[in-house]
């Protein structure tokens, strides 16, 4: 098999790959190893900057993300009891954020590239980057059994964390900085009605909380837990009663519950990998870095690398210059290292985190009730929450 751009991994960040450089007329294939099933039957979050929006729309695939994404204008803190509102478009003259399920994007991104007949190769095994050093790089894999291989000019790392393409790069020229946070997040789906209209992130002396949401029938809900925990440690009858009693009482008073349709475990981590290409193999999204769910920028990093490095790639095949792709790697993370100082900030500043002291605990409410009454602090976080701009 022969294409122009191999990429490794169907999910928002190597579909959103491969439909913007099939819109410049760049042939790619996509080697995925799980089922397309598989791959949409992930809850994840959906928090959209206005960037990654954006690139959807240049994608092609904004329109049923203009017709049922959720514009929010606002979040909320609750602490001490009571909502406080951070007013996320006066603080930014005007932005704000779209909530819309990245299973969502998802299937909107496969339909896309079914309709424009992209190639997406489901359930392959053992794929493999070769060559990456010369301008001929390819991919081995296996499919059916059988052993194959794409030739192609460059091959894109869209594994996510636990992909091959991160370790290709040689451990020689390779920098890996981690920080793993010391609890997890237990998060449910339940077919109720949200909460509340905007976004509820709650700092309690119990741990932090979060009340989100899929659609106006559909919420998502998270709870800080111990990372000793498992899923059957959070029965129904135990999740919802201390959600609730994270929340502000009248808060907690209109929440509706209901049997979780989906309940899961997730550690938490800070992760970066550099540089972020090597020779003909670049990496973007999950595979270069990981940033805890708390500022919900998973997903919107993925489309900023996805931003930069399909228009290195397109001015590539329109002019043969490499610069840009030279440059990908020191620009995608530039944005990234912003992501991950933010997402680490307000994880540290809303969970609870014994381990560091009663100092600590203290500083964090300090902060809290500095942050929910000037005007410069709301900005700061309202500026980095509705993204940064890609340029
Ligand atoms: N071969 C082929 N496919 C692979 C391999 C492999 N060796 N390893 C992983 N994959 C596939 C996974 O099955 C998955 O479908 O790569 C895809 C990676 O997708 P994501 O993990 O969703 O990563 P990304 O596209 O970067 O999107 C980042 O997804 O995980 C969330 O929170 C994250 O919102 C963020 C977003
Ligand atoms: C979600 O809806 O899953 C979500 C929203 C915001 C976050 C994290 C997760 O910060």
């Amino acid at each position: 098999m022969q294409t122009q751009v191999g990429i490794i991994g169907a999910g928002p960040a190597g579909l959103l790959l491969a439909q913007l450089l099939d819109r410049h007329g760049i042939a790619s294939v996509v080697l995925e190893r799980r089922s397309r099933a598989y791959v949409q039957g992930r809850i994840r979050a959906g928090v959209l900057e206005q960037g990654l929006v954006d690139l959807l729309h240049q994608a092609g695939v904004g329109e049923r993300l203009a017709r049922e994404g959720q514009i929010h204008e606002g979040i909320n803190l609750a602490l001490g009891g009571r909502l406080h509102r951070i007013d996320l478009t006066a603080l930014t003259g005007g932005r704000h954020v779209t909530v819309y399920g990245q299973t969502e994007v998802t299937r909107d991104l496969f339909a896309a590239r079914d309709a424009a007949g992209g190639v997406i190769l489901e359930e392959v095994e053992a794929v493999r980057p070769r060559d990456i050093e010369t301008d001929r790089p390819h991919l081995v894999f296996r499919k059916a059994g059988a052993e194959e291989r794409l030739d192609c000019d460059f091959i894109v790392g869209c594994d996510g964390f636990h992909g091959v393409s991160r370790s290709c790069v040689p451990p020689s020229v390779q920098t890996i900085v981690e920080k793993i946070y010391p609890f997890g997040w237990l998060g449910v789906l339940a077919r109720t009605p949200p909460v509340a209209p905007e976004l509820i992130y709650a700092s309690h002396g119990q741990g932090f909380a979060l009340c989100s949401m899929r659609s106006p029938v559909l919420s998502r809900y998270y709870v800080q837990c111990s990372l000793e925990d498992c899923v059957a440690d959070w029965p129904d009858e135990r999740f919802w009663p201390e959600l609730k009693n994270r929340l502000p009482a009248e808060v907690a008073a209109s929440l509706v519950s209901g049997p979780a349709i989906e309940k899961s475990i997730a550690p938490l981590r800070s992760f970066v990998a550099e540089p972020l290409s090597h020779g003909r193999l670049f990496l973007a999204g999950d595979a270069g870095h990981i940033v805890p769910p708390t500022g919900a920028k998973g997903l919107n990093l993925a489309g900023s690398d996805i931003h930069y490095l399909s228009r290195a790639l397109i001015r590539f095949y329109r002019t043969s210059e490499e610069a840009e792709l030279q440059g990908y790697s020191a620009r995608a993370l530039a944005r990234v290292w912003q992501a991950e100082r933010f997402s680490w900030w307000l994880t540290r500043l809303m969970h609870r985190l014994p381990e560091e002291g009663d100092f600590f605990a203290r500083m964090q409410q300090a902060e809290l009730a500095y942050l929910v009454q000037s005007k410069a602090a709301m900005t700061l976080l309202a500026e980095n929450y509705v993204g940064l701009p890609y340029d």
